[in-house]
């Protein structure tokens, strides 16, 4: 079953704070021009994400680049973490993945956030989300990031351990849901009977919040 779609103002009463008057992206340190790409609206949705949740700790599950690091860590109070894991650069992938999920695993040119005053808030972690212990980190998450390998078993492992780390009035955000990665619609909608979640419109972001009750 298709998982509903909401605008990003409609879903404002689930967060602590209101909707952002202004959010911080660093389209300097990009090359291209990304005006009125998909791209650039979604990295504004994940910052007014942010301002709206407040996390004091964040985690992100494939750091690829880090820009996505870098945005989450440029629109939270300087006090806030943010933890962001992949594999080793220039490490072999599994062998179980396909070229899609392999090539973001080879192709890491850039870290966005090294050199950059929002490094100091940002805690690299270094090896594969199967098999890294994250027990240490159970129930502290405000906002969790799945963005990974992108096959069934991964994105299944990520999501229980995202869920593990959550904390109470946390939320988890999934890339890529109505895409072509085959595997990321028909799990996120099987979960969709399970948990409730919310498409954002314009977007490949499906998000989820607990509550209190939870
Ligand atoms: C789509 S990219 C992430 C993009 C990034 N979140 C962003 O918004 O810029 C996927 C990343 O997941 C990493 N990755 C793939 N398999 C992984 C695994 N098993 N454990 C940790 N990271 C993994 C890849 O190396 C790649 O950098």
């Amino acid at each position: 079953m298709a998982i509903e779609t909401h605008n990003i103002k409609d879903l404002e009463g689930i967060f602590s704070n209101p909707f952002p008057e202004s959010i911080n992206i660093p389209w300097e340190l990009k090359p291209r021009d990304y005006e009125n790409t998909h791209y650039r609206y979604e990295m504004e949705i994940m910052a007014m994400l942010c301002r709206m949740q407040n996390p004091k700790i964040a985690f992100e599950f494939g750091t690829f680049e880090g820009f996505t690091s870098l945005v989450i860590a440029r629109n939270t109070k300087p006090s806030a973490r943010v933890f962001t894991l992949d594999l080793p650069w220039g490490s072999e992938s599994p062998s179980s993945y396909d070229r899609f999920n392999a090539s973001f695993v080879k192709c890491r040119y850039v870290l966005y956030f090294r050199g950059r005053p929002e490094e100091r808030k940002i805690h690299q972690l270094i090896g594969d989300s199967a098999t890294i212990d994250l027990s240490l980190h159970r129930c502290t998450m405000d906002l969790i990031f799945i963005d990974g390998c992108h096959q069934h078993s991964y994105i299944e492992n990520d999501t229980k351990k995202a869920f593990d780390m959550l904390k109470k009035n946390g939320i988890i955000v999934w890339h890529d849901y109505n895409t072509t990665w085959p595997d990321v619609t028909p799990f996120l909608e099987s979960l969709s009977v399970k948990k409730p979640l919310f498409h954002i419109e314009r977007t490949n972001y499906v998000i989820h919040k607990t509550n209190e009750k939870e």
